[in-house]
């Protein structure tokens, strides 16, 4: 593959390096990015076995890319800057971490060497982990994590140690659950897959390189017969042009599949004042929905004094046919939330703008609820979304990934905190 000068807008400096299925340019214009221009190539068995395969760049950098913009959509600290041409893409420009960070819920292929014994399918939960040592002359060894850990890897100035390491990991099986759960919308089963880190410029350690059907084993309807990844060109013996043209069809499916994913189910989460002084409030708990990626209306009817506006607003919102979550927000007696309870079958949130001084005696409206009512309390406007949130993951796999990044983002800022804190 020749020097490039120029792809779409985007005019290339020097060829920074060439691997088996692409290239990397740098962007005079833009120093802290990359443009990976896709190779029409396939390669397998540490690039023993390799065929040049037409169109594959154009359908790798589309499932690549589709799958990075989900990632960065949910949060997912993630290289990956934008689509830039038909068979490339712009990326931060990184340090790469020369480690395979394998992913699995099955168990099938190299796992069962390794592990004799196993039967194929053996299912992992939680998710198994593995690392490999990126080293094609040696096969890719296995390495631990206090191989990583011991090989004092420094790069973009950050060393990894115990705490990077942990992070890839948990980082690596949050990506495998957040395409789990995707491929499960197409009726496919997600079985195992790898990842590479890089660190920026600026020392962020990112998900990095590409994620295609290079990447995982993917089998529709969980049926190994009908494995749609690079296993089908692992697999072939005598590789044809038919074969090839297999590959490439099942390549363009998978491409196409992400391409018509169905968007997440619609929902609104409806946060109900009783009187318009609880405003703050509520627009708290609309402030810690939005971060979650959920709708919200928010509106003031009081279930004492204007009663039927208040049955009227529910029977309007069951009207929409989408998913809603209720939150009840008002304070002293808390008529609202149980009444809307007691008149619909969607969840209901009570989040009483309860005072410190008056908490004890305002609380028991929201809990102390006639029988026959499931509505929630909680305390807090964060805990009133969060929980809303959780209703609406059940059927929306956008806001469960905002959710599951969410738990590994406050765990690395604990952990973060616990460095800056302490003495020793
Ligand atoms: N964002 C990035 N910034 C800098 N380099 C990158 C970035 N993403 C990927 N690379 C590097 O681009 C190179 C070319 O990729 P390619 O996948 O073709 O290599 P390869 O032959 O498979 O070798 P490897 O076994 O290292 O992946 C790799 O060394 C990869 O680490
Ligand atoms: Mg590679």
């Amino acid at each position: 593959m020749a020097n490039v000068q120029q792809v779409a807008n985007y005019k290339l400096g020097k060829l920074i390096i060439e691997g088996k299925t692409k290239q990397v340019y740098g962007i005079p214009a833009e120093p802290d990015n990359v443009l990976l221009l896709s190779k029409d190539r396939i390669t397998a068995g540490d690039g023993v076995k390799a065929h040049d395969l037409k169109g594959k760049s154009v359908i790798s950098n589309k499932t690549t890319s589709k799958v990075f913009e989900i990632l960065n959509s949910v949060g997912v600290p993630t290289s990956f800057v934008k689509i830039a041409s038909d068979s490339s893409f712009i990326s931060k420009k990184c340090e790469m971490i020369p480690i395979e960070w394998v992913t699995r819920r099955l168990a099938t292929g190299s796992f069962l060497k390794r592990h004799p014994g196993v039967k194929e399918g053996y299912r992992f939960a939680p998710i198994k982990h593995e690392t490999f040592f990126k080293d094609d002359a040696n096969h890719d060894p296995q390495w631990s994590e206090e191989q990583i850990i011991s090989a004092g890897f420094n790069f973009n100035g950050i060393t990894i140690g115990e705490k990077e390491v942990d992070y890839m990991i948990k980082t690596s099986i949050l990506v495998f659950e957040i395409l789990e759960k995707i491929w499960q919308t197409r009726n496919c089963a997600l079985i195992d897959m790898k990842i590479e880190y890089g660190v920026d410029r600026n020392g962020n350690i990112l998900v990095a390189d590409v994620i295609d059907s290079d990447s995982w084993r993917l089998w529709p309807s969980g049926d190994k017969r009908l494995m749609v990844d690079k296993q089908v060109y692992r697999n072939l013996t005598n590789v044809t042009e038919t074969d090839l043209d297999t590959v490439k069809r099942n390549f363009e499916w998978v491409a196409d599949q992400l391409d018509h994913l169905l968007p997440p189910s619609d929902h609104l989460v409806v946060i109900v004042m009783g009187s318009p002084s609880d405003k703050e409030h509520c627009n708290k708990i609309k402030h810690h929905c939005e971060n979650l990626g959920l709708n919200v209306d928010i509106r003031v009817s009081s279930a004492h004094k204007t009663t039927e506006s208040t049955l009227k607003l529910i029977s309007h919102f069951e009207s929409l046919n989408i998913k809603i979550v209720f939150i009840a927000v008002a304070g002293r007696s808390n008529g609202l939330g149980p009444v809307i309870s007691g008149n619909t079958d969607f969840p209901v949130i009570n989040c009483p703008p309860c005072t410190k001084e008056d908490v004890d005696k305002d609380i028991w409206s929201s809990l102390n609820v006639p029988s026959g009512l499931g509505c929630t309390t909680v305390a807090y406007p964060e805990t009133a979304a969060l929980a809303a949130a959780q209703a609406v993951a059940l059927s929306n796999y956008i806001v469960w990934s905002r959710l599951r990044v969410k738990r590994l983002l406050n765990y690395k800022s604990l952990q973060k905190a616990d460095d800056e804190t302490r003495l020793t």
